[in-house]
């Protein structure tokens, strides 16, 4: 078999076969096939799609590609979550601690910055000392004592789609259904919970924009946990917008911890109610909704959640001074307001484009071997529907270079699009499938 005739089949259209996916992923894994055949393929796939067939045995070939975790030294059921990626969108930092909270085990793998949206190891990596580099003894370990640990694909657990995810960040080759759902579900499958929550995102923002592939994606990502024995469920939610105000590593974290105290932006709080709750049915630890929403929102009035961050990123070798201290995470040397030149009411924000004012600040990679800033972001003053008067602060950019920060006020400026009438409030919730 020969990588050249793979490539070629899928660029005219052709589906490939078991022993084929089999073949390119194995060859990768192994370092036999380089980076640029693997490349062709990843955009010829893109652009001629995959069946269901192929995406299964994809997800398959991916998952197995390292060692298959065997998750049965934790007690309970455990659950894992994910997220299609979307921006401002730190839900893993206050989710896991509530849920962990409630008594749910929460064993999670996750990944860094991808394209225009951030990752949850990059988030973390603000604590100062913090380390995803778990050998899987200390993840079981870590999660049998405080409830929760939180590691990145070590070498050995999916390794096809963490070179694949390297590649296709700076490849412009990240949305596609068929790669979003092998990468997400391969990890996840390796990663051995009982159950998955998956939180699929759609709107300007997400990787799928449009409501009906991102249902789709959903449908597709609920069969593959299914006909792998897991109970998988998936709440699609809006990323027309930010979630939360802040996007940026250390201002995400800033925001997580401020809504582990009760004092959160609404959208955000509920998209973890939304999510926390499914983990809790999902877990069996609670028998209804409303039941799970209760215990949640007592884990944060208790203060419970917010300890559990604490001793999770203590566990980690993060500082957890940080956690009631967020002055000590890393800081930008400049913070510079960004204003409205009318007045009206902010119509939609470009979300896409706030990820990538993000990325021009330095918070996210360029190549495979960028190195990011963890402190820089914006912080949103206004959001979709909110009224502006002109010379108001749209939001702060949060620079260290004044190059980066004379291109993402740009970017931020052309964002946002005002208008005369207040529009419509769009549901953050737009379904749920299991
Ligand atoms: N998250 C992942 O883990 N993989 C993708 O391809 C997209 C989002």
């Amino acid at each position: 078999m020969r990588m050249y005739d793979i490539i070629m089949k899928k660029r005219n259209g052709g589906e490939l076969s078991k022993e084929e996916i089999h073949f390119f992923i194995e060859g990768y894994t192994r370092g036999e096939i380089p980076d640029y055949q693997v490349s062709a393929l990843m955009m010829a796939i893109y652009f001629q799609k995959m069946t269901e067939k192929e995406t299964y045995e994809l997800t398959m070939a991916m998952a197995h590609s390292g060692e298959m975790l065997d998750l049965s030294g934790i007690h309970g059921c455990k659950v894992d979550k994910h997220s299609t990626g979307g921006v401002g969108d730190k839900t893993s930092l206050a989710l896991t601690p509530m849920v962990a909270a409630c008594g749910i085990p929460v064993a999670k793998m996750s990944g860094r910055g991808l394209g225009h949206t951030g990752g949850t190891i990059d988030k973390l990596e603000s604590f100062p000392g913090f380390s995803t580099s778990l050998t899987t003894e200390q993840f079981i370990e870590n999660v049998n004592r405080i409830g929760i640990a939180i590691m990145g694909q070590t070498a050995d657990l999916a390794p096809a789609d963490k070179k694949l995810y390297a590649l296709r960040d700076v490849t412009a080759t990240v949305d596609n259904m068929s790669l979003i759902a092998s990468s997400i579900m391969s990890k996840k499958l390796a990663a051995g919970a009982d159950a998955i929550v998956l939180d699929v995102k759609t709107g300007s923002g997400a990787f799928m924009k449009s409501r009906e592939d991102a249902f789709a994606l959903a449908e597709e990502m609920v069969k593959i946990g299914k006909n792998a024995g897991r109970k998988t469920i998936a709440v699609i939610s809006d990323m027309d917008q930010p979630l939360g105000r802040a996007v940026g590593n250390a201002l995400e974290v800033k925001e997580a911890i401020v809504t582990l105290r009760g004092e959160g932006p609404e959208d955000f709080k509920e998209l973890c109610m939304v999510l926390g709750s499914r983990m809790l049915l999902a877990g069996s630890k609670a028998e209804s909704v409303e039941e799970a929403r209760n215990m949640l929102t007592n884990v944060i009035r208790d203060g419970s959640a917010l300890r559990k961050l604490e001793q999770f990123v203590e566990a980690q070798g993060g500082d957890p001074a940080a956690v009631t201290d967020p002055e000590l995470l890393p800081k930008a040397s400049m913070v510079v307001p960004v204003c409205a030149d009318r007045d009206g009411f902010v119509e939609k924000i470009a979300c896409e484009d706030i990820g990538i004012c993000s990325l021009l600040l330095g918070g996210g990679r360029e190549t495979k071997e960028s190195e990011i800033d963890l402190s820089v972001g914006i912080l949103l003053e206004k959001k979709k529907g909110d009224a502006v008067k002109k010379g108001e602060v749209l939001g702060y950019l949060h620079a260290n270079d004044e190059k980066r920060l004379e291109a993402a006020k740009e970017k931020f400026r052309s964002a946002y699009f005002i208008t005369d009438y207040q529009p419509e409030a769009e549901p953050l919730i737009k379904g749920i499938l299991q």
